[in-house]
């Protein structure tokens, strides 16, 4: 088995223990927490784990290969750094480690609008590789805006995110008056004061931003006139009118995120997505949600020949990876394994994390004697 990560740091879960040591604890809660009671997050993981794959060890095998194409591009593996919100606030300069880790490795990085890091310089970590994901903003001119930078970035993928028609009640971020920057309570201070690897990284590479937004947030607002700003900007539910100019306007591939239901599903496809993700946000919108493999089971079969059908929420593993391929999915994301990656080994994150899971992913394919990703659904035996 090729090894190509830190042998102390073997799985997701010493990722995270590692991290939350080195993370201020007003961070990292953001990080790792779900809404509510926190049933949405662990049902992801519990339901994606029910999945069982069936082995093959007598059969001629040769090598199995982990790349796989999804939109028409190719990768090197069936998995890909979703979207988060923030980054620069739970590990300095983490938005970057995670573009350059994922070029290099030739998987998808997709940058969030309300991360600390523009399209700009994804585009330029990632030779214009990155995708981008729109939370559509009410203001058209802001919309159009972001677009076209996207656009001029050479983004090839627009993801547009839409389980977001209210924030999620979030909490651990209530108590911790999580804020940009961060409120400095006497609480999160002596947080800031335990953690001198963060707060050390975090003077190196300045207050985290939201740099996508600068061109259009007004100079000089105090930090509730900002948090007004980001309202106004970010409310709002998509429907088919806000959709359509889009679709018309975005050259590239279109990808809507945040599907969980057939219904939605049915409606991208009318709409004119060339793919979805399934998510529920990592369980952070809706804790009375549906697992998001509990969702692909019901569509994959039924729509996967006519849309592109991707999924994130509660993966964990090169296992979990496999057992979501192996249920329909054309492709997987992952948020906070990555986060977790970067918050425990820094510079070293983004690599260690990729090189891990593609090892446990191929693992597995061996295990199943399964040469390549298009095939895994042949070894599905349990739903
Ligand atoms: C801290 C955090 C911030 C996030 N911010 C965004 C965001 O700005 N835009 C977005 O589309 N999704 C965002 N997400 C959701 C992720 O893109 C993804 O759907 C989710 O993390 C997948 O679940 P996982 O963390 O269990 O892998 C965020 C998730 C987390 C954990």
């Amino acid at each position: 088995m090729a090894k190509n990560f830190d042998s102390n740091y073997p799985s997701v879960d010493d990722l995270r223990n590692k991290a939350k040591f080195r993370i201020p604890r007003f961070a990292f809660e953001y990080l790792d927490g779900g809404c509510n009671e926190d049933v949405s997050l662990a049902r992801n993981t519990n339901d994606i784990r029910e999945v069982q794959l069936e082995p093959g060890y007598l059969q001629n095998y040769g090598t199995s290969s982990t790349k796989t194409k999804v939109l028409g591009m190719e990768f090197d593996a069936p998995f890909g750094i979703a979207p988060v919100g923030l980054q620069g606030l739970m590990w300095p300069n983490s938005p970057a480690i995670l573009a350059k880790a994922a070029f290099k490795h030739n998987i998808p990085f997709i940058l969030s609008t309300v991360t600390t890091m523009n399209i700009e310089r994804a585009s330029e970590l990632t030779e214009g590789n990155a995708w981008f994901q729109l939370y559509n903003p009410v203001d058209d001119a802001i919309r159009d805006d972001i677009i076209n930078r996207a656009q001029a970035a050479g983004c090839p993928v627009l993801v547009l995110l839409c389980d977001v028609p209210t924030f999620g009640f979030r909490p651990r971020d209530f108590k911790n008056g999580l804020a940009l920057p961060p409120k400095m309570s006497i609480a999160n201070i002596l947080q800031i004061l335990g953690k001198p690897t963060w707060a050390f990284n975090t003077l190196k590479y300045g207050q985290p931003t939201f740099e996508n937004l600068k061109p259009y947030t007004p100079e000089g607002l105090n930090l509730k006139q900002l948090g007004a700003f980001m309202d106004k900007t970010f409310s709002g539910r998509l429907n088919a009118e806000k959709i359509k100019p889009i679709r018309d306007k975005w050259k590239g591939k279109l990808v809507l995120k945040g599907v969980a239901s057939e219904q939605d599903t049915q409606d991208a496809i009318k709409m004119g997505f060339d793919g979805i993700i399934l998510s529920n946000h990592g369980g952070r919108q809706l804790d009375a949600a549906q697992s998001t493999i509990g969702t692909l089971q019901g569509v994959a079969d039924k729509y996967g020949n006519q849309i592109e059908i991707m999924l994130d929420s509660g993966l964990r593993s090169g296992s979990d990876i496999a057992r979501v391929m192996a249920s329909g999915a054309k492709f997987t994301f992952m948020g906070r394994s990555f986060m977790y990656g970067v918050g425990a080994l820094g510079p070293k994150g983004g690599d260690h994390t990729i090189g891990m899971l593609k090892t446990q992913f191929q693992q597995v394919m061996d295990q199943l004697c399964c040469e390549k990703v298009e095939d895994l659904p042949n070894h599905l035996i349990k739903q």
